[in-house]
């Protein structure tokens, strides 16, 4: 497994490789593995002849109040992972190899981002659409991999990449949980023993929203309010948003009808948790 540090190297070797014909299939992620990430790594596998996972912890994605800092990173343990999973190439570039002091140029999606963690998040998106491109320019994979669980993530992946004419095929991998449910995420770190039956609530809740609607309940203002009210029956909870979209545009959505992405953020403690789940009428 090639561990990679500088831009110039990592395009080397993807050119090298594209020259001889491989399919390259991507991972970007922040490091910190789960179980998730590595099913990601599993599907890479299975669609690509040279898998390459990216762990660089984005400062541009995180705002000036939020855990950039904090962010939990063990790379010794991430490459142990990724070497089990025979990936061929794990690149890590360091912040200032990524933005050096001259750095002046983004990508934002407008309307995808304007909503859910968008609207929480001022200029999250951004710093996501920009470095994931910057990623696709230095890995050039065929095929690039991102989590449903960060659905928004996942739609503006797709709209960018649209938009701007990317070769490059993006698939969506469903959530993956533990077994009791709660969605994997590096984050969950911050979950203290007291706080992880209330971190469930998030997913019981979308499980509760996707009984109610089967029974013929199709106002999300009565399902917003039945979610919110059960999450704060568990202690340390604060709900930020709960939305139900539209699953291309994101829009919100008056009466349910077809499906849709109902989607939310909850503080657990100190954490801020995001789940979401496609329910049908
Ligand atoms: P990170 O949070 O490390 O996630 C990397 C990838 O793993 C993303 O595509 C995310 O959606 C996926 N993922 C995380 N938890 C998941 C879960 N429980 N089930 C399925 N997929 C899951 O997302 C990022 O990093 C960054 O924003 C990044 C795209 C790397 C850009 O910096």
């Amino acid at each position: 497994m090639e561990i990679i540090k500088e831009i110039s190297e990592m395009k080397k070797i993807s050119n090298f490789w594209k020259s001889k014909g491989y399919k390259i299939s991507f991972v970007p992620t922040m490091g910190f593995l789960h179980a998730a990430h590595l099913a990601l790594v599993k599907k890479a596998r299975e669609l690509g002849n040279k898998v390459v996972v990216s762990i660089f912890v984005n400062p541009l994605q995180f705002g000036p109040t939020e855990d950039f800092k904090e962010y939990p990173r063990d790379l010794e343990r991430d490459l142990k992972l990724l070497r089990e999973e025979k990936v061929d190439a794990v690149f890590v570039p360091t912040v200032e190899e990524m933005y050096p002091p001259d750095f002046q140029t983004y990508v934002e999606v407008t309307k995808l981002t304007q909503g859910l963690c968008g609207a929480y998040r001022i200029g999250h998106f951004k710093g996501v659409a920009t470095v994931v491109l910057k990623l696709f320019n230095i890995v050039k994979p065929d095929i690039a991999i991102f989590g449903e669980k960060d659905y928004q993530q996942l739609q503006v992946i797709k709209q960018m990449v649209k938009d701007l004419n990317l070769d490059i095929e993006i698939i969506g991998y469903p959530t993956v949980r533990e077994k009791d449910g709660l969605a994997m995420s590096s984050r969950n770190i911050y979950i203290s023993k007291e706080e992880r039956n209330s971190a469930l609530s998030l997913y019981k809740s979308l499980l509760m929203a996707q009984k109610l609607v089967k029974e013929g309940i199709k106002d999300p203002r009565i399902l917003k309010k039945e979610m919110e009210n059960f999450i704060h029956t568990h202690p340390f909870t604060k709900v930020q948003y709960i939305e139900f979209v539209d699953p291309e545009t994101l829009e919100p959505v008056e009466v349910i009808q077809k499906p849709v992405i109902c989607a939310l953020a909850v503080y657990v403690g100190k954490a801020r948790l995001i789940d979401n789940m496609l329910i049908s009428p």
